[in-house]
């Protein structure tokens, strides 16, 4: 299969898998336990039948929208995901400047391939930073300051992740950061010939924003990966939230809730958006689909703070479905991966333009030419599936 011959993002996915080796696309694709929670996020979309208009002059379609102070081209977010040289030896530049290309807000993730220095440095578009509340606090402010410095708009905290999921297929690969490889698993590698090439010739490995952070560990990004596995802190609670939310003092999303009473306490720390998201299915398994908490939540909280909704997100309709349940963006984790595997910065950009061109054709099929018209009448009673 070629790029110019994937039309959704379905196809983009089963080109990585031909791309990409097993242990690769398994650390990509996989999540926690029995993935239950992975096949619920996108299957829940089909509980919320859109209910079109029509009769309504669809000749100009708007997908602009606002979110967390910026002005966005559409209402899709790039999710961080970490380690993206994995999939391209490209890595994140290449996601960074396809999302700056499409006009959306890109999120680098702290165990990015590329600080996020040469992220910022890369790209002027609407940038989140997503951090974690460390252990030592000290290294969490650390990069808070230098966000600050690189001018990222946004700030993210993950506060699903007290400790890493239990991926089972990354277990069963023996898969490392950076991969090893091993007479178990050099078959793998060797029927991937591009991408090993590339791997061995072209990808520099290393978790960039940790340079040098753990003492004699600058050599490698195994001993590197250790430190800041050990800096995930279970003790974390609301105060800690709340401790980095003042000292950020800009707009501030927590991501990883799920429930009524969390998305309360973060109107209570002053949050800017809840980032509603169960981490792709790669934590807790059992947990339910974001989109499936979005309406009791924007009920609860009514519209004193943004929504941001990921989990499954893969057609235009599910990014109008979640905003007619009162998101005001979705965010998308494995797609735009998908692209990057598949191929590199052009993959990227053909992900984001088939959600983009879906998603416009949608609102022109349901009688819905602005984001400002999108609402609950848009949508069928709620079936029982
Ligand atoms: C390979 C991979 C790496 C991820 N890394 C991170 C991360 O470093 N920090 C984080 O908050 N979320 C991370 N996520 C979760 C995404 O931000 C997002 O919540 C999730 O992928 C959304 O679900 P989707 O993949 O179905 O779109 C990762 C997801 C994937 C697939």
């Amino acid at each position: 299969m070629r790029l110019d011959c994937c039309f959704n993002i379905e196809d983009l996915r089963q080109l990585a898998r031909q791309r990409l080796p097993r242990p690769i696309f398994d650390f990509l694709e996989g999540g926690a336990d029995d993935e239950w929670t992975i096949r619920r996020n996108a299957e829940r979309f089909d509980a919320y039948p859109l209910m079109p208009r029509t009769l309504v002059d669809v000749s100009a379609i708007d997908t602009r929208t606002r979110l967390l102070g910026r002005d966005t081209a559409w209402p899709v977010v790039v999710a961080p995901t970490g380690a993206n040289a994995l999939f391209h030896h490209t890595g994140e530049a290449a996601v960074a400047r396809a999302a700056a290309e499409s006009g959306i807000f890109y999120t680098a993730a702290t165990m990015s391939n590329q600080s996020l220095e040469e992220i910022g440095t890369l790209v002027d578009a609407p940038r989140i930073f997503q951090v974690y509340v460390f252990r030592d606090r000290g290294l969490t402010e650390a990069l808070v300051e230098r966000c600050r410095a690189s001018r990222y708009d946004a700030l993210c905290v993950t506060v699903d992740t007290p400790l890493s999921g239990n991926r089972e297929r990354d277990r069963r690969n023996g898969m490392s950061m950076p991969p090893r490889w091993t007479p178990t698993n050099l078959w793998q590698f060797a029927v991937r010939p591009r991408w090993s090439l590339n791997s061995l010739l072209r990808t520099h490995f290393e978790i960039a924003n940790f340079r040098g952070a753990a003492k004699g560990a600058a050599a490698g990004s195994g001993p590197v990966l250790q430190y800041v596995n050990s800096q995930f802190d279970r003790t974390l609670t609301w105060k800690d939230a709340g401790w980095l939310a003042a000292k950020w003092n800009g707009p501030f999303a927590l991501k990883g809730i799920l429930s009524v009473d969390d998305a309360r306490r973060a109107l209570d720390i002053g949050a800017s958006a809840i980032w509603l998201s169960n981490h792709g299915g790669r934590q807790a398994d059992g947990v339910p689909a974001p989109v499936d908490c979005l309406a009791a939540i924007r009920a609860a909280v009514g519209d004193r703070i943004e929504i941001i909704l990921d989990g499954g997100v893969r057609r235009g309709t599910h990014v109008l479905k979640a905003l007619a349940l009162g998101a005001n963006a979705c965010a998308i984790g494995r797609p735009p991966l998908y692209g990057l595997a598949a191929g590199g910065q052009a993959g990227v950009e053909r992900a984001l333009g088939i959600l983009r061109s879906e998603l416009e054709r949608d609102m022109a099929l349901i009688g819905c030419p602005t984001l400002k018209d999108v609402g609950s009448h848009f949508l069928a009673p709620a079936l029982d599936t």
